[in-house]
């Protein structure tokens, strides 16, 4: 018995269809059906619960910000992986090239200053890639003031990505040299080496609201997150992404988006690779 699914009406669809587009800016499709269920049903039932409309009257008059959280974690789809979609690593290695040559910025104690964000950074893997690239290109970048800003909106994912331990398994597909990069943490897991951990800040942020910071970023990753979005919101999203990027840098987005017909204040200079537009109209050399 507590184990079955509790059932699900068409009005109960869509009032958590709206509460989790108003909190978050998820837009459920209909085929999202069954996965609200499999998610919430639990949850559902932990809070003694019988049925969703209830769940939904708990949701707008009782819960706690815990127990929105809780809402909110369950409905977000975390699927990542090390060097997913490969090409923006290499793009980013060579970028990080010319601003070795050439520092834009200084940051703290008068180093160069390097800012990379990972917005919708999942379990960590996105990263921790980044670092462990531009790590393993310029070892000097230790001596830089060099931090990587990795927000999501699901607080479960960001005690994982914080942990930096992962299943040997996460790491099929990487090649040996890659794979020497990570330490050995148990029989069938690897820790991400500390000096690579301590260069990036984990935080809960949701896209949607206020942001606690203004940049400039060189660098955004913005990868396999809006396709939960509507044009409206994803239109908002690049719009204020424009204003936190440096001119000269990059913003990489997941393979099956597409930024052109959503946001004018950006050009397509590769593969969902994207750099602002200047006050001419163009972007910077
Ligand atoms: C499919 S994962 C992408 C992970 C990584 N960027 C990649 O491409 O491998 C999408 C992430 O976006 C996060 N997300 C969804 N809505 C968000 C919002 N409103 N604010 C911040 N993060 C959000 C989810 O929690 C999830 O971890």
């Amino acid at each position: 018995m507590e184990n079955l699914e509790i059932p699900l009406s068409d009005e109960e669809f869509v009032a958590i269809k709206q509460r989790v587009y108003k909190i978050a800016g998820i837009s459920l499709s209909d085929a999202k059906r069954t996965l609200v269920i499999s998610r919430l049903t639990k949850v559902v039932r932990g809070l003694g619960l019988r049925s969703f409309s209830d769940y939904v009257d708990f949701l707008d008059r009782g819960a706690d910000a815990d127990q929105v959280q809780t809402f909110v974690n369950a409905l977000t789809t975390n699927l990542t992986r090390f060097y997913r979609e490969e090409h923006h690593f290499a793009h980013l290695v060579d970028y990080v090239g010319t601003l070795i040559e050439n520092p834009p910025r200084r940051g703290a104690g008068g180093k160069p200053r390097l800012r990379i964000w990972s917005a919708g950074c999942s379990t960590g893997q996105e990263p921790y890639t980044i670092a462990l690239a531009l790590i393993d290109a310029y070892p000097q970048l230790k001596r830089w003031d060099f931090r990587i800003l990795a927000t999501d909106i699901d607080t479960n994912v960001l005690k994982t990505a914080s942990a930096g331990i992962y299943k040997k398994t996460d790491l099929a597909g990487l090649s040996a040299q890659r794979m020497a990069f990570f330490e050995n943490a148990g029989p069938d897991t690897v820790a991400i080496p500390r000096a690579i951990r301590e260069l990036i800040a984990f935080k809960p942020l949701n896209l949607i609201t206020e942001w606690p910071f203004k940049g400039p970023f060189d660098v955004i990753f913005c990868r396999n997150v809006v396709i939960y979005f509507d044009r409206p919101t994803q239109e908002k999203l690049f719009e204020r992404m424009a204003s936190v990027l440096s001119p000269s840098g990059f913003l990489y987005i997941g393979h099956s988006e597409n930024l052109n017909s959503v946001n004018s204040r950006f050009d397509r200079v590769g593969k969902t690779i994207y750099r602002p537009k200047t006050a001419m109209g163009r972007s910077a050399a």
